[in-house]
C-alpha cells in the first residue's frame, strides 16, 4: 500500500529552512572529529535553569503533579506573573487576562489562530524573528515585512508603518528587545505606534520574550503594558528565566479576547506542561530572581567583551543593542557575502555564527548574528580565531 506522503501541503513551499541548521550540522561534524567549535549561533542561555526552579519542578514530580491543568494555566502561576507586573514591571494586569502557553511559540500559534483569517496581513519587521512568518502563514495569513534599519537604531517609525499598511493588514507584531538586533523600543515609540495602529482599527502585539535582558539603555521600558493597556503581550520563561527546554510562556490579552483564546487553547493544547508550570512559580522567588539578575550582569559583561573585541578587529556593529543577547554585525567590509562568511568561518576556523538571511531580506548579505550565550573564555577564543581569519583572508 502506498500513501501520498511525498506531497506536503502547498503552504509549506513558502517556507525556507534555516541556513543556520546546516551550519550547526557542520559544527557537529567538526566536533565529532575532535575540533573545539566556538558557538556564537545559539539563541538560548548557556546557563542551566536556576536551582530554586529545578527544585520546585522536582518537588512537583514527587508530589504527582502530573495531570492536565486549566487550559489558561495554574491560577497560582498566573497570580505570580500578575504580581511581578505589579511589583517589578509597573503595570497592573488582572490575573484573568493572563494565559500561560507552551513557550512564546505556543503563544504565537494561538494568536495567529485567534486574530488572522485567510488573507489577513500582519506587519512584522525585517530583520526579525524568522518563525513569525510561519505562524502567520499557518492560518492562511500574510506576513508583511517592514524594513527597519541600523541607521534608525532598528526603530520602526510611524511613517514606515503607514507606508506598509495594506488594505488587508490587521495588525502589527513588534519585538522589544528584538531578535536578531537586540534593539529596544522606548515608551514614546510604543505610544506613537499604538496610536497609529489604533487609528487604523488594527491590533498591536508586543513580543517581550527578552524582557529583563536589558543593559542600561535609557529608552528600554519594562513592558509595553506600562505604556498602553490595550496591547497583546507575548512573553516566555525561555530567556531571562533560563527555561528554554521547559517550554513555557504566557500571553497578556485584552479582556474581550480571553474567552476565545481559552477555547483555542483547550482545543490545541489542552493545557501547558503541568511540571513546567509548578517549576515556573519559583522563577519569581527572591532566590531565583537573584540568580537571573546575576546572569543578566554576566550577559552585559559578555556583550561588552564581544562588542569591543569585534570592533577592534574592524567589524562594525552599526546600532549598539540595548537588550537580548545578540549583536547584529555588519561584515560587508570584508568583501565577503555574509552567508559565505559564515561557511568559511565554520569550515576554516571552527566558529559558528548565524547568517542575516535567516532573519529577512534587508541587507541580509551584509549581516551576521552573534549570540553571546557562551562563556567568556570561549568568546576570547572566538575573537582570536576571527582575527586570524580576517588576516588569512586579507579582509
Ligand atoms: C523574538 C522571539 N520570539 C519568540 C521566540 C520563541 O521562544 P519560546 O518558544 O522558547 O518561548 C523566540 C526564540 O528564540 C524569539 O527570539
Amino acid at each position: 500500500m502506498e500513501f501520498a506522503y511525498r506531497m506536503p501541503a502547498d503552504w509549506l513551499n513558502q517556507i525556507t529552512p534555516f541556513r543556520v541548521m546546516e551550519l550547526m550540522k557542520r559544527a557537529e561534524e567538526l566536533e565529532a572529529r575532535g575540533h573545539k567549535v566556538v558557538h556564537f549561533e545559539v539563541g538560548e542561555p548557556d546557563f542551566n535553569t536556576a536551582e530554586p526552579i529545578i527544585e520546585a519542578g522536582r518537588q512537583a514530580l514527587i508530589d504527582g503533579r502530573t495531570k492536565y491543568t486549566h487550559a489558561l494555566g495554574l491560577l497560582e502561576l498566573r497570580e505570580a506573573i500578575a504580581r511581578d507586573y505589579a511589583t517589578r514591571l509597573g503595570a497592573i494586569v488582572p490575573v484573568e487576562r493572563i494565559a500561560v502557553t507552551a513557550g512564546a511559540s505556543g503563544g504565537l500559534l494561538l494568536l495567529s489562530a485567534l486574530l488572522l483569517d485567510s488573507g489577513d496581513g500582519l506587519l512584522i519587521t525585517d530583520p526579525g524573528y524568522p518563525c513569525n512568518e510561519v505562524f502567520v502563514r499557518l492560518t492562511g495569513g500574510v506576513p508583511q515585512r517592514v524594513p527597519v534599519r541600523a541607521a534608525d537604531g532598528y526603530e520602526l517609525g510611524v511613517d514606515a508603518l503607514n507606508a506598509y499598511w495594506q488594505p488587508n493588514t490587521r495588525g502589527l507584531l513588534l519585538a522589544s528587545p528584538a531578535n536578531p538586533t537586540g534593539a529596544v523600543v522606548g515608551a514614546d515609540a510604543v505610544r506613537r505606534l499604538g496610536d497609529a495602529v489604533a487609528a487604523r482599527d488594527g491590533f498591536f502585539i508586543m513580543d517581550e520574550i527578552y524582557q529583563g535582558l536589558t543593559y542600561g539603555d535609557e529608552r528600554a521600558i519594562t513592558t509595553g503594558l506600562a505604556v498602553t493597556d490595550g496591547l497583546i503581550v507575548l512573553n516566555s520563561f525561555s530567556k531571562y528565566y533560563g527555561m528554554t527546554g521547559w517550554r513555557l510562556g504566557w500571553l497578556v490579552l485584552p479582556e474581550g479576547l480571553v474567552d476565545d483564546l481559552e477555547k483555542l487553547a483547550q482545543n490545541l493544547f489542552i493545557s501547558p506542561s503541568s511540571i513546567a508550570q509548578y517549576a515556573a512559580i519559583a522563577a519569581f522567588t527572591p532566590d531565583a530572581m537573584a540568580v537571573h539578575e546575576a546572569r543578566r550582569r554576566r550577559f552585559d559583561q559578555r556583550r561588552h567583551q564581544l562588542l569591543t573585541g569585534l570592533e577592534a578587529l574592524g567589524l562594525r556593529v552599526p546600532a549598539k543593542p540595548g537588550g537580548a543577547f545578540y549583536l547584529y554585525v555588519d561584515v560587508s567590509q570584508t568583501g565577503i557575502d555574509s552567508l559565505d562568511f559564515c561557511w568559511r568561518l565554520i569550515d576554516e576556523f571552527q566558529v559558528a555564527v548565524t547568517p542575516g538571511i535567516d532573519f529577512g531580506e534587508l541587507e541580509a548579505d551584509r549581516f551576521v548574528r552573534f549570540a553571546y550565550t557562551t562563556d567568556e573564555e570561549s568568546i576570547d577564543v572566538g575573537l582570536n580565531r576571527i582575527g586570524h581569519a580576517l588576516e588569512v583572508w586579507g579582509a
